[in-house]
């Protein structure tokens, strides 16, 4: 299904009647993560279900709210939970929240998520900072630009060179290092999904140059590096991905939230830093 300007803009009024200044910063909230949210000054809380045409978070540590309110003094909207293209939803679909924070005035958007070390130095709690991406999915076709562009937000054939902003990059560093939070740096790949890898599968990822593998995050920022939003990615490494048939052990949702406890109030600590940088 194709996401329409009318949609977007349908969305972003209900939202934008319950707020009282324009927004500044997007923050989605990845699998175990929306402890996050708790730190906002919350102005406006509003269920998925409440916002026109919002994809319903469907997977067990999704909350599916967002949050408009004040973050280390900046005005910001968070989604707690999102939408993954293996629950069925268009890669359009997916992505409409960006675009309506983005007709609701983000030019910032921080992501985050749950991912699966690829680098073998990565260990469950590490904090990844995004430097790049490989759209696995986006190469097969399934990308969230495909059909009539939305000449209102960018061109028909976005740049991509830069797409996680070395200037927010530089600024979450200066974080890690005075809060004492190691910080890997590396290149996120997004798969479909649901199913996790195969052992093959991950010693493929790892031969073309990923460091963590997720089921989300690029259509986000593609449709965000699309209307010009400038882009913090923090994946946070909830378990060792397996690369070898026979090994004992297995990946589960469940290692992943847990994993979330203890990567929450890193990744918090992160974004507050950075916030109050900008
Ligand atoms: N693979 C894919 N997605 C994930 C993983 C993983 O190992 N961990 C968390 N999200």
């Amino acid at each position: 299904m194709n996401v329409t300007l009318e949609m977007i803009d349908e969305a972003a009024e209900v939202v934008r009647r319950r707020l009282s200044a324009p927004v500044r910063v997007g923050l989605i909230l990845g699998s175990g993560l929306n402890a996050v949210a708790e730190a906002v000054d919350a102005e406006a809380v509003l269920s998925y279900t409440e916002v026109p045409h919002f994809p319903p978070a469907t997977v067990e540590g999704h909350v599916g709210r967002l949050v408009a309110g004040r973050l280390e003094g900046q005005a910001v909207v968070v989604m707690q939970g999102r939408a993954h293209y293996y629950e069925g939803y268009s890669m359009a679909q997916v992505t409409l929240p960006v675009r309506v924070m983005q007709a609701l005035g983000v030019g910032i958007l921080i992501v985050t998520n749950a991912a699966g070390g690829l680098n073998p130095a990565f260990r469950p709690g590490d904090v990844m900072l995004i430097r790049d991406h490989i759209s696995l999915v986006g190469m097969t076709g399934l990308n969230p630009l495909r059909g009539p562009n939305l000449d209102r937000f960018g061109p028909r054939f976005p740049d991509m060179s830069c797409a996680y902003d070395s200037d927010l990059r530089a600024a979450a560093r200066a974080v890690g290092e005075r809060e004492k939070i190691p910080l890997y740096e590396g290149v996120y790949v997004c798969l479909a999904g649901p199913n996790f890898e195969t052992p093959a599968d991950i010693r493929f990822l790892r031969i073309i140059g990923a460091d963590a593998v997720g089921m989300s995050t690029v259509p986000e920022v593609t449709v965000a590096r699309h209307g010009g939003m400038r882009v913090l990615g923090l994946s946070g490494i909830s378990n060792v991905a397996i690369s070898e048939e026979g090994v004992a052990g297995e990946t589960t949702h469940e290692e992943v939230l847990e994993a979330g406890r203890l990567l929450a109030p890193r990744i918090e600590a992160i974004i507050r830093g950075v916030l109050r940088q900008l």
